[in-house]
């Protein structure tokens, strides 16, 4: 052995000095067969081909361009490192909307060094933009839902000292910026843009009134001193991804709600509560924390109102269509970090809803209703009587959806609901590598998941005690790129609760690292990205994928750029880089006009000075991509 300073070594390094592994394992036989697919091969290529088919005519559009493989009607974009955004030969883009802009005449103006004030900042286009939904509702009237997620508060209040909020004003202009726009959108000489005072135009936030539905709804837990009934609340929180009905609603997925709740003195929490904030991560010290809320509004205080924070983490149905429409927290499909919602339908009618709760060690579900979908009849106990599952994936590449049951966790159907994610821990669910956006493919019957990245990874529990060694879909320790787990359930029906998995992707870097971090054989020197997050397929089967990683295009991450979208077949595996979002920024959220010749991108979180220019605040936009010649893009 060389003369080696074990001081020195990392904490890895030194295991396996002291416990080193077998060169080759079965474990790395399994990896081994989810990278090469060789489970699905024959199953993806024999239902893919009819879609290979149908994507070619659609994708080409109007001219084949020279050197293209079948699906990919653009050539590869390189990385970017700089400012703006870019996209291949023969696209363009144009600013559809920008934080800030009005979506009615009476906002206030957009001044480029202080933003919004208080007074109209519920009148503008929110901040961090994310998942949406374009809605087709006749007549030419198309409306975009689109979720904003969370605020900069340097950005929002950039004339407190560290943007720290320093009055219930301040707190109500942050409240305001968050939460769901619906606006409706036109193309005109100049391109799309929102329809001012369109009677459908819409904000909701942090205050707006809310129904709660499922077997929550009325619970001890979810009741307040404002609303002693347990089935009003106010407001929509930390709004990530994105859904759509079959029957033309909206779905919005509070994500990570625990961060605007605090203390403003020691709690006295009872057992259930306290085990659940440890869980969601709800803080319970006395701090002002980063949006300090609590410090003037005392719905968010935790000392004042244990409860409040019960009523927060669902899934959310908006009706975009009416503006006087109460959005619906589903508190059957679970209370856990809900990155997004992707809706199929059962052959026999029945709705299948697969959901991911992003963080590190946590689980992926699904839900089925009981009741069939019939279009133009009653939709009102579709996300509210039925059954949760989650997700069990075992090494030998097939998997369960386990029913989250009385019977199964020892909870009831409404501790279930509020306490999903303890429920799924009783059950061995699937410790994940932070399930992000799923997507069901219209071409095959079979979902995807980005699992973006989980430096914890075989190295500390999830928040409830759970093991997470590298496990199948999730095999490499200390993750840093991320993955894609697909899965195809048995019996070509979304209601079955057995299938089969693989992996589509590993992204990885094969240019500097070693091993399984190199990524899988369709990741190459070319096309490579880390952190997949956002994801929707088109109609034409092509999946749109979206990231929000290390951007530094340093070190591990040498060679991958600015965040980006990419187009991945889910047929070949092929990948290929389409567009790069501003220095700063994480591309999320997409969705497509209703003649599918633009596509709606959204740049979340850009540094300064996208989109506006030097001088200006930056402002997380939506933007419009389209064909220079005109041609079908989705
Ligand atoms: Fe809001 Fe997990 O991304
Ligand atoms: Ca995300
Ligand atoms: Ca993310
Ligand atoms: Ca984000």
């Amino acid at each position: 052995m060389k003369d080696i300073d074990q001081a020195e070594l990392s904490p890895d390094d030194w295991d396996e000095l002291h416990f080193p592994r077998a060169d080759h394992s079965a474990f790395d036989d399994v990896v081994e067969t989810a990278i090469s697919r060789r489970g699905f091969v024959n199953g993806v290529l024999a239902f893919g081909s009819g879609a290979a088919v149908m994507g070619t005519s659609m994708l080409r559009g109007t001219t084949a361009m020279a050197g293209q493989s079948d699906r990919f009607a653009f050539e590869q974009l390189p990385i970017q490192t700089d400012g703006t955004v870019h996209v291949p030969e023969g696209y363009e883009w144009k600013v559809l909307v920008r934080w800030g802009d009005p979506l009615f005449s009476d906002a206030p103006a957009f001044d480029p060094a202080t933003g919004i004030p208080t007074e109209g900042s519920d009148r503008v286009f929110g901040e961090n933009t994310d998942g949406m939904e374009l809605f087709n509702i006749g007549g030419g009237t198309e409306l975009i839902a689109v979720n904003s997620e969370y605020v900069n508060t340097k950005t929002n209040l950039p004339e407190n000292e560290g943007g720290k909020p320093a009055s219930a004003g301040d707190v109500q202009r942050l409240q305001n910026f968050q939460g769901v726009s619906v606006m409706e959108v036109t193309e005109g000489a100049n391109g799309w843009e929102v329809v001012v005072d369109s009677p459908y135009n819409r904000r909701i936030h942090h205050n707006t009134p809310m129904k709660i539905d499922g077997p929550a709804a009325g619970h001890d837990l979810l009741k307040t001193d404002a609303d002693p009934t347990g089935t009003a609340s106010l407001g929509t929180f930390n709004n990530c991804g994105s859904g759509r009905t079959p029957w033309g609603t909206y779905l919005t997925c509070e994500e990570n709600f625990n961060g605007y709740f605090g203390a403003t003195e020691e709690p006295t929490l009872d057992e259930a509560t306290a085990a659940g904030f440890k869980r969601y991560g709800v803080k319970t010290d006395v701090d002002p924390g980063r949006y300090n809320y609590h410090g003037f509004d005392a719905r968010f205080d935790i000392s004042k109102n244990p409860n409040e924070p019960h009523r927060a983490g669902y899934i959310v149905e908006i009706d975009p269509s009416d503006p006087d429409s109460t959005p619906v927290k589903h508190t059957a499909l679970g209370r856990f970090k809900h990155e997004n919602a992707a809706c199929a339908l059962t052959p026999d009618g029945r709705v299948a809803v697969y959901m991911g709760d992003d963080e590190r060690g946590e689980f992926m579900y699904k839900w089925l209703s009981r009741d069939k979908y019939v279009p133009g009849g009653d939709t009102s106990t579709l996300l509210s009587e039925g059954q949760l599952f989650v997700a069990r994936f075992d090494i030998d590449m097939s998997g369960e959806w386990v029913a989250l049951t009385p019977a199964a966790t020892g909870m009831t159907e409404a501790e279930i609901a509020i306490f999903s994610r303890m429920a799924a821990s009783k059950v061995g669910a699937t410790t994940m590598d932070r399930p992000e956006w799923v997507a069901v493919n219209p071409q095959a019957v079979e979902g995807y998941c980005c699992l973006t990245n989980n430096k914890n990874r075989g190295l500390k529990p999830n928040a409830g005690g759970d093991d997470t060694s590298p496990n199948g879909p999730n095999p490499r320790e200390a993750n840093k790129y991320g993955q894609i787990v697909r899965w195809r359930p048995h019996g070509d029906t979304h209601a079955a609760n057995t299938f089969d998995w693989d992996l589509y992707v590993m992204a990885g870097n094969p240019t500097n690292q070693q091993g399984a971090y190199k990524g899988s054989s369709n990741i190459n020197a070319g096309n490579m990205f880390n952190s997949p997050d956002g994801m929707q397929f088109d109609s034409t089967g092509i999946m749109w994928i979206q990231t929000d990683g290390d951007d530094d295009n340093e070190g591990d991450f040498a060679g991958m750029g600015n965040n980006q979208m990419l187009a991945g077949d889910p047929v070949t595996g092929e990948i290929r880089r389409f567009l790069t979002g501003p220095n700063g920024s994480e591309v999320t959220g997409l969705t497509w006009s209703a003649d599918r010749r633009t596509m709606f991108v959204g740049i979340q979180h850009p540094a300064a000075p996208f989109p506006d220019g030097d001088g200006s605040l930056p402002r997380s936009s939506i933007v419009a991509v389209k064909r220079t010649d005109g041609a079908l893009i989705g």
